[in-house]
């Protein structure tokens, strides 16, 4: 599972794939003219907008804008990245993938890390032998046995002791002829001072070993037996550890997660346990880091539903608020628990069992109600009060993606706090333009293969985010694509998308238009920006032929990319008498008033800084050009 997958291969994989069958995998289909349509799974929908077109080898949803080729269905359906959906398709049409050689520093850097994790595992067993059976742990086993752990625990999560000698791992470790550099690298042995020896990092402690999701030990945390301080140390983020992007119990909680569609999200190590203890499999613990997007993603691959069961205490809460961001703006559906008081799930178990705890378990609230009370009562009962907690609410509201729940949120906060809900709705959209997609890490961005955020729009929903990658992903991927955020929003293409389109379309058919755009520049033709990366995309291929080679063009567009190209082809192709110089100067012109249209909007902004500037001159000049572009436009 090393190294790129070449062009050739990814093309042949297409070829050979049936889209149809793959997405009937999923789904039911029936065909209706060339399509074949079903309900889109990617947005919830009554009547069918969600199309199949087997001659192209492509999907489209009309609904809410998701296409592209059986990969991109893959990797949205899936929440995989390219070459996962990749080899995944290549096993059902029974293409073996020969890897493509990878450079002497992507060899290197592999190589490096497969060391590092070789490391860790020896360290780990050696750690967890001596929990098991050495004599110097027994004040370990005594420990974990009196907070009610036992061996099968301790084996389950492989947990170890390390014993409080300084050496104890170093010395292990170079008597089996590790680097001592690499062993450094991980973080467990450190460079002694003074000449002297390296010494381990982790010393009377017991040791949770931690692991990445296809189960490789990346890092360790470690507890002491009493109450020296600090509590827990961690190893370091290392080439193989990063701390924003892993989460203890994953690889055992992979399995329930899948099947119950849900998660539940605890602080510590041992609250782990607990839970496990008492029957919840599906859990995970950020081990005293905030959650973060790469965790939101992560776990967006398995479940829909979050439980947030942090410490009952006040950095409990602060961290409950604090995920709402990249778990909401993650597409993922968030409730929180409530235990008593100073509680946290470890020692709530340990005092009121099981069964109380799933009767609590059942009643978590959706986190964003939790967040409303709490800011309501930080804020006190007082006119002024009220105000600003309902405005830090309402802005705060568009994390919440569901437009209907959005609604709902604001009734209630209108009910609760007596202001008029329609002023609180202005708050929403003023305070908050929907955020612009945030460019997918790693992923190029180049003018023509790009990710290109839209334009921010107001009362928007923030856009659904896709998993995009878990830490599994060593490897650079081919072409840096990952799976991106869909631009899932219900929207008739606007007068001046559907003319680009056109172009577009007109350039996949016809070398005559490919030249005229190469010849006048891109900008005379698009002015949305990912529409006009595909111009210029286009605008590049040969003029020899008229049809542009489908393959060439999927595997130069991103996903976005393939989104609007799928929508442009799922149509069929009616009106292709249609005049094609007609359909470009309509272009050109559209284009032109957009840019018109800019212009006066930037001069009115002008000519309210003059006034407000009392600089009289300078705004008749401003009204004089204002009402020139004007009468420009109504021509
Ligand atoms: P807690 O202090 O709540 O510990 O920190 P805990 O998990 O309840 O542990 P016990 O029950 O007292 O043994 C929650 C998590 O924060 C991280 C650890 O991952 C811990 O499990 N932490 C805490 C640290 O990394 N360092 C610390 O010094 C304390
Ligand atoms: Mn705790």
């Amino acid at each position: 599972m090393t190294g790129r997958i070449s062009e050739e291969t990814i093309r042949e994989i297409r070829e050979r794939a049936d889209i149809v069958e793959v997405v009937s995998s999923y789904l039911p289909l029936k065909r209706s003219g060339g399509n074949h349509q079903g309900l889109c799974p990617f947005h919830a929908e009554k009547t069918p907008s969600f199309n199949v077109n087997a001659p192209r080898q492509i999907f489209h949803c009309f609904g809410c804008g998701v296409g592209g080729d059986v990969f991109s269905f893959l990797m949205r359906m899936e929440g995989m990245a390219f070459p996962d959906a990749v080899r995944r398709v290549a096993e059902r049409v029974g293409i073996e993938i020969a890897e493509e050689t990878i450079s002497p520093e992507e060899e290197r850097r592999r190589k490096e890390r497969e060391d590092l994790f070789r490391i860790n595992e020896v360290a780990c067993a050696f750690y967890h032998q001596i929990l098991l059976e050495a004599p110097e742990a027994s004040a370990a086993r005594r420990y974990l046995r009196e907070r009610g752990y036992d061996g099968d625990t301790a084996r389950t999560f492989r947990l170890g002791f390390a014993p409080g000698r300084w050496e104890a791992l170093a010395g292990h470790l170079a008597q089996k002829g590790f680097d001592v550099r690499q062993v450094r690298e991980t973080g467990l042995i450190r460079p002694g001072k003074e000449n002297r020896g390296d010494y381990d990092l982790f010393r009377n402690r017991i040791l949770f070993p931690i692991l990445d999701v296809s189960g490789k030990v990346t890092a360790f945390g470690g507890r002491v037996l009493d109450d020296s301080l600090p509590k827990y140390i961690n190893s370091p983020e290392s080439p193989i550890y990063h701390k924003g992007r892993v989460l203890y119990g994953f690889s055992q909680a992979r399995e329930t997660m899948r099947k119950s569609d849900e998660v539940i999200v605890v602080e510590g190590y041992f609250d782990l346990l607990a839970l496990h203890r008492a029957g919840f499999a599906n859990v995970v613990a950020t081990c005293g880091t905030a959650l973060t997007e790469d965790h939101a993603r992560l776990l967006k691959r398995y479940v829909k539903r979050v439980k947030l069961l942090f410490d009952q205490d006040r950095a409990g809460q602060k961290a409950t608020f604090r995920a709402m961001e990249p778990l909401l703006t993650g597409g993922l559906s968030v409730s929180s628990v409530a235990l008593d008081a100073g509680e946290d799930p470890d020692s709530f178990i340990a005092a009121k069992g099981a069964e109380e705890f799933r009767t609590r378990l059942d009643a978590a609230r959706p986190v964003f109600e939790v967040y409303i009370d709490s800011v309501l009562q930080a804020h006190g009962d007082a006119i002024e009060g009220r105000a600003r907690a309902a405005e830090e609410i309402a802005a705060s509201l568009t994390l919440v993606p569901s437009d209907i729940e959005r609604s709902l949120y604001l009734k209630a906060l209108s009910e609760r706090t007596g202001l008029d809900a329609e002023l609180l709705k202005a708050k929403v959209v003023k305070k908050a333009p929907a955020p612009a997609a945030k460019p997918v890490r790693g992923a190029p961005r180049t003018e023509a293969g790009g990710h290109h955020p839209p334009p921010p729009q107001e009362d928007l929903p923030p856009q659904e985010e896709y998993p995009a990658y878990g830490v599994e992903q060593e490897q650079p991927e081919p072409r840096g694509q990952r799976p991106v955020r869909s631009p899932a929003r219900p929207k008739e293409p606007t007068r001046e998308q559907k003319a680009q389109d056109w172009v577009l379309r007109l350039m996949m058919f016809d070398a005559k238009t490919r030249g005229v755009v190469a010849g006048e520049g891109v900008e005379s033709f698009f002015v949305e920006p990912v529409r006009r990366a595909m111009g210029g995309i286009l605008a590049e291929f040969s003029l020899e032929n008229d049809e542009v080679e489908e393959a060439q063009l999927l595997s130069r567009f991103d996903e976005e990319q393939k989104a609007v190209f799928s929508g442009i082809l799922v149509k069929d192709e009616e009106a292709f008498a249609e005049d094609r110089e007609r359909i470009l100067q309509d272009c050109r012109l559209v284009v032109a008033k957009e840019s018109l249209r800019r212009r006066v909007r930037e001069l009115d902004e002008q000519i309210r800084q003059a006034e407000q500037a009392g600089d009289s001159s300078r705004q008749a000049a401003l009204q004089t050009e204002r009402l020139q572009l004007s009468r420009d436009l109504k021509k």
